[in-house]
């Protein structure tokens, strides 16, 4: 299985990314591919709600030539299994997460009907400064549109990691590692 993670914080050793890392390092039991995207090393324009967009998105995937264009949309249409990651700021997903999730516009055709992402199956990892279920919502965002109401993505976890109060990155809850690197290996 090709397994892509699109780490939406700005920290590529983060709290986020070091939890979807774990569930990367236990899915090799089970050889699969991993790649491993970090959204702000790419330059992703806002989506600009362009006139005759389905027919664009037919003909050329979308109007901007960008990131997400040429380098993420290959990436994601090559995938099996998506782990989208982001931490909460503000309140929601990160602005480039939410900016990248704009643009999966192009997926959706003129009859409210998705193309690519359908067979696909995803994991979602939020974390938060806040107890999880301050922010339950975050993650049921990423749930409902990934999954049944939208894109129709075969749902495999939705994952909210709360209590992230000390420098990004900086763990110390090594059980919580070790859980999600035994989850992987279910994978
Ligand atoms: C700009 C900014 C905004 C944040 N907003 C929130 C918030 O609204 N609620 C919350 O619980 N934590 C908030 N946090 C804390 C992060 O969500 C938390 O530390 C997270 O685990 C960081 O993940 P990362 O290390 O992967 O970047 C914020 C952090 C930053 C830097």
């Amino acid at each position: 299985m090709n397994i892509l993670s699109i780490n939406g914080s700005p920290n590529k050793e983060g709290n986020t990314q070091n939890i979807v890392s774990a569930i990367l390092k236990g899915t090799e039991t089970n050889h699969h591919k991993s790649k491993t995207i970090h959204l702000y090393d790419l330059k992703i324009n806002d989506c600009v709600a362009c006139k005759n967009s389905h027919k664009i998105h037919l003909e050329k995937d979308c109007i901007h030539n960008d990131d997400f264009t040429n380098l993420l949309l290959p990436e994601i249409r090559n995938a099996d299994l998506i782990i989208f990651g982001s931490p909460v700021y503000m309140g929601h997903i990160t602005g480039k997460a939410k900016t990248m999730f704009d643009r999966f516009y192009t997926f959706i055709l003129e009859n409210f009907t998705i193309r690519d992402l359908e067979n696909k199956k995803f994991i979602s990892v939020v974390t938060s400064g806040a107890p999880s279920e301050t922010f339950k919502d975050v993650s049921d965002y990423l749930e409902k549109w990934l999954g049944d109401f939208f894109f129709k993505m075969e749902k495999i976890k939705i994952i909210h990691e709360g209590d992230f109060l000390g420098e990004s990155g900086q763990c110390d809850k090594p059980e919580l590692l070790k859980k999600y690197e035994n989850f992987g290996k279910t994978i």
